[in-house]
């Protein structure tokens, strides 16, 4: 059994490959930025434990080098059947657009004990959690095979409270980040502030645990920021969308080059998260209800529709603030640039702020 589960402070360079599900966290981009010296991770969010299983299967033919795995914890199914109903109904414009029915909503808890089953097995270096944290009973069942654990907060108290569960790391991300907040909860007002302004705020808060900066980092200068105000890494989603050994799709790599910009919708799976605008966005979400997951399979076959005809204006743009930044790259070459660029900001600034 492993003794050390891994640190951060460890990597040769200070780079998380964010988790990112719907197909971008492919095993070809984790393999490419562990062996870059970062941190890749795979997604298991809305992905069958088969699937999962094959993904961890590829990348451990890709690399030796660690890597990790994200999970979405669980919610409770406090939807509210009649604002469902009420935004199904606002949703049949596009079951004619794209020619099927929308999806059934409900609740599930995507596969929870059968992929922790899975990972306990699996004894992947690290596992990080989103959407809460998981009991610490969990936490320490991961942490005895080996693998580090990563919960991610947006607020002081999510902070406080993942600390409890007993973690070796927290992932602090700000409402720059695209993809889904990784709140606690979905209620309005949560999760809203910006990465500095959090980092420095649980820090300040005493937590000591190594932390893990997420939310609109794209370049060098920006990771050296964030390891300024506190963290031991920088986690990167959208930087990586452009890469070569992304799994994102033609129109959402169209949409991240050009001009455009990133909003907060709850429209395509009933939480909030940051997309590029684009006209589903526009016209639902002002009405979109808190409902998750009951949105995400209300508009599943919608959004597959559109994703099969190549439609970017009804399908998640998923994107940070900083997305004018990604840039198209081998994604190694990209890990390791970050590094030197963080490295080279860090030496710059210290130069220019000496007496
Ligand atoms: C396309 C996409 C999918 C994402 N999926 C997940 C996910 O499955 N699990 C997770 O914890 N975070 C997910 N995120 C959020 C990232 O972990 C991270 O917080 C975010 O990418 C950081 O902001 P940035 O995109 O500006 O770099 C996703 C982000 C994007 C852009």
């Amino acid at each position: 059994m492993p003794s050390e589960r891994l640190r951060l402070d460890a990597l040769a360079e200070p780079i998380v490959q964010a988790p990112m599900a719907g197909g971008p966290s492919t095993p070809a981009l984790a393999a490419a930025v562990s062996d870059a010296g970062g941190l890749g991770f795979l997604a298991a969010g809305r992905r069958s434990p088969d699937a999962l299983r094959a993904d961890i299967a590829a990348l451990r033919q890709l690399t030796d080098a660690p890597f990790g795995v994200n999970l979405f914890v669980p919610g409770a199914d406090d939807a509210d059947p009649t604002e469902l109903a009420a935004y199904a109904a606002a949703l049949s414009g596009e079951q004619e657009r794209q020619g099927v029915a929308a999806g059934s909503a409900h609740h599930d808890d995507d596969g929870w004990e059968e992929k922790l089953a899975l990972l306990l097995e699996a004894r992947v270096a690290a596992v990080s959690f989103t959407f809460g944290a998981p009991p610490a009973s969990v936490v320490q069942r991961l942490q005895a095979v080996g693998s580090a654990v990563l919960v991610t907060v947006t607020e002081v108290d999510e902070a406080h409270a993942a600390e409890l569960v007993g973690p070796d790391a927290l992932v602090v991300q700000g409402v720059e980040a695209g993809g889904h907040r990784g709140s606690f909860s979905d209620e309005d007002g949560r999760g809203e502030l910006g990465l500095l302004v959090l980092l420095r705020l649980v820090v300040r808060a005493g937590i000591a645990l190594p932390l893990v900066a997420a939310g609109g980092i794209a370049d060098g200068s920006a990771v050296a920021a964030a390891l300024t105000a506190g963290a031991s890494a920088a986690q990167l989603g959208t930087a990586f969308l452009r890469t070569a050994e992304a799994g994102t799709s033609a129109a959402h790599r169209e949409a991240l080059a050009a001009p455009g910009t990133t909003g907060l919708t709850r429209a395509f799976s009933g939480r909030r998260a940051r997309g590029i605008v684009n006209r589903f966005q526009r016209e639902h979400r002002g009405h979109a209800p808190s409902a998750y997951p009951h949105v995400a399979h209300l508009t599943g076959p919608l959004q597959a529709a559109a994703a099969a005809r190549g439609d970017a204006d009804a399908v998640s743009l998923w994107a940070g603030q900083a997305f004018p930044l990604a840039e198209e790259l081998p994604a190694g070459w990209l890990t390791r640039r970050l590094g030197a660029d963080a490295r080279a900001a860090l030496a710059a600034t210290a130069q220019r702020v000496t007496p």
